[in-house]
């Protein structure tokens, strides 16, 4: 017990380090579908994606950073009081005394102390809004991969222990404990406020509470009802995490239909009942508190994701996306384990036999579901990682067995050294400057009128990490999915040819300026009465690929100069994204 709290710990600060390590921008999700959301509800500032305004997200991941945020304000508005208090005290001593009132020096330092009353607590408030997410996703990831150690702890006690002369369990918590913390993928990703790290964590410890045992021993105990809760919940996150308990459930099913154990099977399906409820009920009030009113985001993303074809407007992927890419992505130097694993026989004792067949049936088949959905992406599997650690741990450990590894070779540390080292830089150095910027304009004293920004939606983070709330006018270029198709028996042609904001903006970019924003050298050209989409803005914000193709050329002659850049990329995958973050800055109009 001593041991496997230290262990935790230990997982936990790597995980902070990580955490605060990172400063770099992976994907859109990342913010707009967890921290934006939260930000408006703590803060009463932000901004809303279209799934949030039509109801399809969950508010159960973000209202962790509600509580979050609101702890932050909590603190700030504290450090606020103490420091206004001693302030007041301190004035009121000194304009008592009349020696020390007289001092011109002693005035001067009060003074000086009293701006910091404000500037104290607002900076630290800041700090904390960029911070707190970070610790509580840390905190979110080491429960996930504690569980996932202890899963595999729970397996090794299931199968090889009553046969293990040499009681190897220590070795399996010491080899998953490696390679999950110098996984590629866990490094760069996992303590990213991304919605699938949630799930990967809550789909872990309800496998660990899950009963793996043949003779079914922990069904009637708390822990099995915890297991049914929790991945009913995550279910209602996240509904393809079904595909994982669906097999699960239908082989213990099978298990307890075939051995004609009936008082069991009530007793499952009372038990999944009642935690579908518990589930259910807990996400509707969370739900109603952000929506406010009664919802079910679960059905419209079902709906949404499988029924209609409008998931497709966010990208096609070939069937073997997953197979060729997310798989060898996540697993990292383990793929060949993996796959060794996934081949060979990993147990072949006599107790519960049946769980590593089960885990690889399970994998199989999420491979192939996830195949078969048109809208992949590497995170979307995520949730598999405890069953391909699981997977690569029992498969390092018969090699070990078989050929007498000795695995505290210096050797050994190679790989695991060189993974964690590549996702540091990716966390610290690629796509650095769409957060940078956001920083700047946080930092930027007195008002600021106009902040625009030219480039594809949802480049940069938003609120989040601006938390500036007297900006009138801040805007970015939409991309609005075609939703009036929703209904549309003959979507998916009409799909191919809907154009969003950023589409229209990177088709023409000369045509696009022109019909949307007034002439930018001089407010007298305006035509009268003639009304423009947007405004030019005090500050524009682009990439340096605008900037090269467009931009420079266009603004030669404008009141706009060029205020400053930050170094975002070296390559991108999206050429529109490409190079550096470039501000511009307007002087007034002539
Ligand atoms: C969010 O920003 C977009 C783009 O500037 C704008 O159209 C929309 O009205 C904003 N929504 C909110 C809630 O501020």
């Amino acid at each position: 017990m001593r041991k496997s709290s230290t262990l935790f710990k230990l997982i936990l600060i790597y995980r902070i380090f990580n955490a605060f390590l990172t400063k770099t921008f992976f994907q859109a999700d990342e913010f707009w579908q967890s921290l934006e959301p939260a930000h408006l509800k703590a803060f009463g500032y932000g901004n809303l994606t279209w799934e949030w305004n039509i109801g399809l997200r969950s508010y159960a991941f973000p209202f962790i950073f509600e509580l979050g945020y609101r702890s932050c304000s909590i603190i700030s508005s504290c450090i606020y009081f103490i420091l206004s208090t001693f302030d007041k005290i301190l004035l009121s001593t000194v304009l008592q005394n009349k020696y020390l009132k007289e001092s011109n020096f002693l005035l001067g330092i009060l003074k000086e102390f009293s701006l910091l009353t404000n500037a104290i607590p607002q900076e630290t408030g800041y700090l904390l809004v960029l911070y707190v997410p970070k610790l509580i996703m840390a905190f979110i990831s080491s429960i996930g991969e504690y569980y996932t150690v202890m899963l595999a702890y729970k397996i090794y006690n299931l199968t090889f222990a009553k046969e293990d002369k040499n009681r190897n369990g220590p070795t399996i918590i010491k080899i998953i404990t490696i390679l999950t913390l110098t996984n590629f993928f866990n490094n760069f990703f996992i303590t990213r406020t991304f919605i699938n790290s949630f799930e990967m964590s809550l789909t872990s410890i309800a496998l660990y509470y899950w009963d793996w045992s043949f003779e079914n021993l922990q069904i009637n105990q708390f822990s099995f009802s915890l297991s049914l809760f929790i991945s009913m919940f995550t279910i209602l996150q996240r509904p393809t995490n079904g595909f994982i308990w669906l097999w699960l459930g239908i082989h213990k099913l099978y298990q307890l239909l075939s051995n004609r154990k009936w008082m069991q099977i009530l007793r499952i399906v009372n038990a999944a009942i009642k935690s579908f409820s518990f589930a259910l009920a807990l996400n509707c009030l969370i739900d109603y508190y952000f929506y406010g009113h009664l919802t079910f985001p679960v059905f419209k993303f079902i709906k949404f994701n499988f029924t209609s074809s409008l998931s497709k407007f966010y990208g096609q992927a070939p069937w073997n996306f997953h197979i060729f890419q997310s798989v060898p992505i996540i697993l990292g130097y383990n793929l060949p384990l993996f796959l060794y694993g996934m081949i060979t026989p990993l147990y072949t004792g006599k107790d519960n036999r049946h769980i590593f067949k089960l885990i690889k049936f399970i994998i199989l088949m999420n491979i192939i579901v996830y195949s078969m959905i048109s809208h992949k992406e590497f995170r979307f599997i995520y949730p598999l990682q405890p069953f391909f650690q699981i997977i690569s741990t029992f498969a390092l450990f018969k090699l070990t067995a078989r050929y007498k590894l000795n695995l505290n070779n210096n050797f050994f540390w190679i790989l695991p050294t060189i993974s964690t080292i590549a996702a540091l830089f990716l966390c610290r150095v690629q796509e650095g400057g769409v957060m940078d910027v956001m920083y700047f304009f946080h930092s930027i004293k007195g008002d600021i009128t106009s902040v625009g920004f030219i480039m594809p939606c949802h480049s940069t983070p938003w609120q989040s990490h601006l938390h500036k709330n007297n900006i009138q006018d801040l805007w970015y270029i939409t991309c609005e999915p075609p939703l009036h198709l929703l209904e549309d028996t003959n979507s998916d042609k009409l799909l191919l040819e809907y154009m969003d904001e950023s589409d229209y903006l990177y088709d023409n970019i000369q045509l696009f300026l022109y019909q949307n924003f007034p002439p930018v050298y001089n407010k007298g050209l305006r035509s009268p009465g003639k009304q423009y989409l947007h405004e030019w803005p005090e500050f524009l914000v682009i990439f340096q690929h605008l900037d090269d193709e467009f931009m420079k050329q266009y603004l030669e002659d404008s009141p706009y100069f060029e205020y400053t850049r930050f170094s975002n990329s070296f390559i991108h995958w999206d050429s529109r994204r490409s190079g550096d973050v470039v501000v511009y800055h307007k002087r007034p109009w002539a």
